[in-house]
């Protein structure tokens, strides 16, 4: 594994020292990334739109922010909805690694500094859908993980993608307190992670992803429940088999591998036939793969209820 200075793709320039000094803030300031001119140039469109398209906008309004970052499952600092981001307050996210390796032709660790300079940051407005059947329309920025693993280079063994979370006990209350098999997994098939859809997001609402959310990296699959996108990402790994997940290994009758949004197969606790869009009143019907009808071609020939 390489942990020393990442080589960038090709036509980037290197990361230089002073990017390494600047504070997390002022860095992402002058990387152009989340600051009112980057904003600006997104607005007059020069930023590429969802693969997807925009969400539709009479059906899908934007989370507030108010709700998105105050109402959270991260149960590396509780089970409380609502305590997450008090508890998360003082997470380090500075220094940041992830490390990508595994099946691939350049394992590569990479500071959160290069990621945001040497992969073009994106907005992204996507449904989130949890399995607890509440739902979120939130604006992400990130970059698609498949160009993360076009810089590494996936060798032809490699059929899956594992993610773990950050494990930090000292820092995150519920690793001590719950009886989980820490730290968090979760994995794709290599096909779904190079989906142009999967995203690793950065930021959130045109801010740097805020610890509760899952700063400073985490991944983002909007047509699968919410649980597949793991927070504080540290490492990658390409691999033969099917990666072991976190909530799989606690409860596998309740949380298949693949967890695609579907109305058609019920959790035990919860029917997926509807949701509650988090901050408004009433109910909505749940859309097959959240309404991400371009992923069906992944699924194409397999039984969606036994490979739930
Ligand atoms: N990632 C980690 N590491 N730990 C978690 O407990 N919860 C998941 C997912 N990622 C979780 C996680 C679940 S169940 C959901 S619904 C989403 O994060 C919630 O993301 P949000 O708090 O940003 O809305």
């Amino acid at each position: 594994m390489n942990t020393e200075s990442p080589t960038p793709p090709p036509n980037q320039e290197p990361i230089t020292p002073k990017q390494l000094y600047l504070t997390r803030r002022k860095f992402l300031e002058a990387a152009g990334i989340f600051s009112a001119s980057a904003i600006l140039a997104a607005c007059m469109g020069s930023t590429p739109a969802s693969p997807s398209g925009p969400v539709t906008p009479e059906t899908d309004t934007e989370t507030p922010k108010n709700l998105a970052t105050s109402y959270n499952n991260y149960y590396e600092f509780g089970t409380s909805k609502s305590s997450v981001a008090e508890r998360a307050a003082n997470f380090q996210m500075q220094p940041w690694q992830v490390e990508v390796g595994g099946l691939v032709k350049h394992p590569q660790t990479f500071s959160i500094e290069d990621l945001l300079v040497n992969f073009k940051q994106e907005q992204r407005v996507y449904r989130m859908r949890c399995v607890e059947a509440w739902s979120m329309v939130l604006p992400w920025t990130g970059f698609p993980l498949a160009k993360l693993l076009e810089a590494v280079v996936p060798l032809p063994e490699a059929k899956f993608v594992a993610f773990q979370s950050v494990y930090r006990p000292e820092e995150m209350p519920g690793q001590v307190r719950l009886d989980f098999p820490w730290p968090y997994l979760e994995g794709l098939r290599l096909d779904e992670a190079q989906h142009p859809l999967t995203l690793l997001a950065t930021g959130l609402y045109e801010e740097p992803l805020t610890p509760q959310n899952g700063g400073p990296i985490r991944l983002v699959v909007p047509w699968k429940y919410g649980f597949k996108s793991a927070k504080a990402l540290v490492k990658i790994t390409l691999q033969a088999d099917q990666p072991v997940t976190f909530w799989n290994a606690i409860a596998p009758q309740e949380y298949g591998f693949y967890a695609n949004v579907n109305p058609a197969v019920d959790h035990p606790r919860w029917s997926q036939s509807e949701e509650r869009r988090i901050g408004e009143i009433g109910s909505r019907a749940t859309l097959l793969f959240n309404g991400y009808n371009e992923v069906a071609p992944l699924y194409e020939g397999m039984n969606l209820t036994v490979n739930f």
